[in-house]
């Protein structure tokens, strides 16, 4: 049985001040209930920040990305076992900013799933759509696409991921896709990681999942949880989402 798991994306927000009393709020205010599980994603300098704070708490904590590479001459890069270091859960890879900003391809993704997994951090690996891409009607294929780069990636170890379905037109816009619209990719994207032999991997919705909507879209039978960026900067609206 699948529970519920929210992840806070901070993406490049935040400060030792501010996060002092946001991550505060988080721990105080988290019980983990059967089934609920949430973790917050910082930027890299504020890991040992939500380290000290977190521990202890039942709030989970990661990272917004990681190198593809294990260690070497990588300026700027930090490794899958740096984030295990200060205790990272989780760490996203190929979210959609990363792909549009830094160019990231679908096969370096893949290679980040699987840095990520050699260190012990389990990845959140996010696809999704354009508005573009919709509206042309190639939703499925995209995220087939960026899936399979990821599944053909990990081989036996797919079933220790997460995957984020984030449609592009829908973060930071206020544009939520619907339930339905939600859960229909979904339910395309657990056949797809059924077939290659992982069956219970959570996944995720990202895209202007706020409180109000939070609930509906966690009542689809194929939505895990969410992915939460601009919501996420509000400890009390983030308690509110892993809620739901
Ligand atoms: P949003 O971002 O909740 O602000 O739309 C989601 C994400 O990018 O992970």
């Amino acid at each position: 049985m699948r529970g519920k798991l929210t992840v806070g994306n901070w993406k490049m927000h935040g400060g030792l001040t501010e996060n002092a009393g946001r991550l505060a709020a988080l721990a105080k205010g988290w019980h983990a209930t059967a089934g609920r599980t949430l973790a917050v994603c910082v930027p890299f300098p504020y890991l040992a920040q939500a380290r000290e704070v977190l521990s202890g708490s039942e709030v989970g904590w990661g990272a917004q990305d990681v190198s593809s590479h294990a260690a070497g001459a990588y300026t700027g890069e930090v490794s899958g076992a740096m984030l295990a270091d200060f205790g990272c859960r989780f760490a996203i890879v190929g979210h959609s900013e990363r792909r549009q900003y830094h160019g990231e391809r679908d096969e370096t993704v893949g290679a980040k799933a699987r840095a990520a997994l050699a260190a012990g951090v389990t990845p959140i690996a996010c696809v999704g759509e354009t508005l573009a891409e919709r509206d042309a009607g190639t939703t499925g294929e995209v995220v087939e696409r960026q899936l399979g780069a990821v599944v053909d990636a990990l081989g036996a170890d797919l079933a220790r991921i997460v995957v984020a379905y984030e449609p592009v037109w829908a973060i930071g816009t206020g544009r939520t896709a619907t339930p339905e619209q939600a859960q229909q990719v979904h339910a395309a994207l657990r056949r797809r990681m059924q077939q290659a032999g992982a069956r219970d991997v959570p996944l995720l919705y990202g895209g202007s999942v706020k409180a109000a909507n939070a609930a509906a879209l966690y009542a689809m039978p194929d939505v895990d949880g969410g992915l939460v960026g601009g919501a996420s900067l509000d400890a009390n609206e983030l308690l509110a989402i892993a809620r739901s």
